[in-house]
C-alpha cells in the first residue's frame, strides 16, 4: 500500500553564528523578514503542501520558537480590546498548526538532527525543510516534491542550479539522466572542494525521504566539516533504492547568510502593498545620494 507524506521535520538547532551577536540570546529562526520570523515562512510552506504534523528539532536557547507557535492569551486579549482584528488574525494564525518539538542534545550536524526524529517518523515517508531557504513559487515547493514522490514512490531531493563558484557551499548531485525536471543521480556530494563539483545542481533544503534513511543515519559517520551529514546518508541510500533529484520551480531566497537576508528583506518589502512605494522612494533617495557622492 502506498503511504502518504504527512509528517515534516524542520531542523532548528543550529547556532546561527553568521548572525552573531543578534543570535546570542535569540534563535536565528526568529529573525524576521518584514513582520514574520523566517521559520514561519517555512511552516506555512509545509502546511500549504498538505503536511499535518511538524516536528521542529531545537536545541539550547530556542524556546522563543515554541512560544511563537503557542497561544498568547494576554496579547490576543489586548488586540481584541483595541479592535486590532487584522493583527489578531495574524497572531492566531501562527498557533494553529500541530507542531511538536524535540531537542538535539549535541550539535553533531544535520544528519544527526534528522536522526533524533526517527521515533516521531516511524515507518513512513517524510519531508525535511531547512530554514535557510525560503522558496516562493506558484505551487509550494514541498508540494511539487510530494507530487513527484506520489508518482515515483522513491526519495526525492529538491535541487536548483547555482553559479559554478558557489558549488562548494552546497550538497551537489552528479546526475546521469533526466526526464524533464526529474534527475537520476549517480552521486550526492556534500560541499565539494572548489573546482571538483560534477554539476551545478545544488541541494536546496527540501527533501522527501523514505524511512530507510535512518539505517544510514544511525551509523553517525562523520563527514564534511566534522559533522554527520544528511547528504552522506542519502548517497548510501541511493545505492540500494533510487533517490531522485527534482529541479523545482520557484525563486529561492537564501536567508542563512547576511547578504541573502538583506536582499530578501528588500525584495519582500518591494513586493508588499503596504510598504512598496515608500521603500522604492527610500531606495531611489539613497542611490541618488550615493551617485552624488561619487560625482563629488
Ligand atoms: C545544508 C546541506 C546541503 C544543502 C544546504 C542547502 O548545508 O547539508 O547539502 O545544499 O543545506 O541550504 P548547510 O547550509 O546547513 O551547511
Amino acid at each position: 500500500m502506498n503511504k502518504k507524506v504527512t509528517k515534516a521535520i524542520i531542523p532548528a538547532a543550529g547556532l546561527g553564528t553568521r548572525f552573531l551577536p543578534a543570535t546570542k540570546a535569540m534563535p536565528k529562526e526568529m529573525l524576521p523578514i518584514l513582520n514574520k520570523p523566517t521559520i514561519e515562512y517555512i511552516v506555512e510552506e509545509a502546511v500549504a503542501s498538505g503536511i499535518e504534523d511538524i516536528l521542529i528539532v531545537t536545541g539550547k536557547g530556542k524556546r522563543a520558537i515554541e512560544d511563537h507557535f503557542d497561544n498568547n492569551f494576554e496579547l490576543e486579549d489586548n488586540l481584541l480590546k483595541k479592535g486590532k482584528f487584522e493583527l489578531l488574525k495574524e497572531v492566531r494564525a501562527s498557533s494553529r498548526v500541530e507542531i511538536h518539538y524535540i531537542r538535539q542534545k549535541e550539535p553533531k550536524g544535520l544528519g544527526h538532527a534528522i536522526w533524533t526524529a526517527r521515533k516521531f517518523i516511524g515507518n513512513e515517508p517524510f519531508a525535511v525543510l531547512l530554514g535557510d531557504d525560503i522558496v516562493r513559487s506558484k505551487e509550494p515547493c514541498l508540494k511539487q516534491l510530494i507530487g513527484k514522490y506520489d508518482e515515483m514512490q522513491s526519495s526525492i531531493i529538491g535541487v536548483q542550479t547555482v553559479p559554478g563558484d558557489q558549488t562548494y557551499r552546497y550538497g551537489i548531485i552528479e546526475p546521469t539522466q533526466n526526464d524533464g525536471r526529474c534527475y537520476e543521480v549517480r552521486n550526492f556530494i556534500e560541499k565539494p572542494v572548489p573546482g571538483t563539483a560534477p554539476s551545478n545542481l545544488a541541494i536546496m533544503g527540501r527533501y522527501i525521504l523514505t524511512p530507510e534513511i535512518f539505517r544510514y543515519l544511525e551509523k553517525q559517520e562523520i563527514g564534511a566539516g566534522g559533522e554527520v551529514q544528511l547528504t552522506d546518508a542519502i548517497q548510501k541510500l541511493n545505492k540500494v533504492q533510487n533517490v531522485y533529484a527534482y529541479d523545482f520551480e520557484g525563486k529561492r531566497y537564501d536567508v542563512g547568510e547576511m547578504i541573502g537576508f538583506i536582499r530578501t528583506t528588500i525584495e519582500f518589502a518591494l513586493e508588499n502593498e503596504e510598504y512598496k512605494s515608500e521603500v522604492e522612494e527610500i531606495m531611489i533617495e539613497l542611490l541618488k545620494i550615493k551617485s552624488m557622492v561619487k560625482i563629488l
